[in-house]
């Protein structure tokens, strides 16, 4: 799995910058072997300037080299990676999710309410319920992962542990990852306070 990721985002990376060098023909990628420059940059710095005596003085500031500019990600791919990156983890979580918190947490639940599902409904990825925008950080703190005590699963709080309970942290990991790459729906605060 997390190979499958870095193929991903190493795939996509390439793709940003075999993309941005097309458009830039005009800067040379940084090793390109330039041609010839009569004066290297070295140089041209104060260093040299001061040798010739008297005229520190009077020459203007040493502005600095032009600097290649690296070139922009294209942000709908950086987007697509993180997302890529929170699914990927999703899909390793997700035995553990359906173990734990699918009877209460799913439509076809076999102790699902309307209340449950309101506050977390894990039929579909995303999530649904009143927590989505902030439903990485809520889940880490329903099972304990955060300075609280665990909550969850109803009745039966601190029962997911050992590779269950680290899968689901990876995911909620990517999750944050994505949503401070700005790769989630704009959202306002969790509104629900409980
Ligand atoms: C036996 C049923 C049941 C199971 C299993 C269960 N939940 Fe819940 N869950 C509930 C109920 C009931 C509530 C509403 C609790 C309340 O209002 O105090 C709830 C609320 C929540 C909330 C909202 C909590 C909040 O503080 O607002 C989250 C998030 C949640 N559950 C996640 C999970 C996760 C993750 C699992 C699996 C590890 C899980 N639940 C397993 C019944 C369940």
């Amino acid at each position: 799995m997390v190979k499958t990721l870095v193929t991903l985002v190493t795939l996509v990376t390439l793709g940003a910058a075999a993309g941005a060098g097309c458009g830039s023909t005009a800067t040379p990628a940084p090793n390109t072997p330039a041609a010839p420059v009569a004066d290297p940059p070295m140089s041209a710095g104060p260093v040299a300037s001061a040798g010739a005596a008297g005229s520190v003085a009077a020459s203007p500031a040493p502005t600095a080299p032009p600097r290649a500019e690296p070139p922009a990600p294209d942000p709908a791919q950086v987007k697509a990676a993180l997302l890529a990156g929170e699914t990927v983890a999703w899909t390793a979580a997700k035995p553990a999710f359906d173990k734990a918190c699918a009877s209460c947490h799913t439509k076809a639940g076999k102790k699902a309410a309307k209340k449950k599902l309101d506050h977390f409904d894990m039929t579909s990825y995303p999530p649904g319920g009143h927590h989505t925008a902030t439903i990485g950080y809520t889940i880490r703190e329903v099972l304990g992962l955060t300075d609280k005590p665990a909550t969850m699963p109803y009745g039966k709080p601190g029962t997911v542990k050992g590779e269950d309970l680290a899968s689901i942290k990876a995911w909620t990991d990517a999750w944050e990852t994505a949503e401070k790459g700005g790769a989630h729906p704009p959202h306002g605060p969790d509104k629900d306070a409980d």
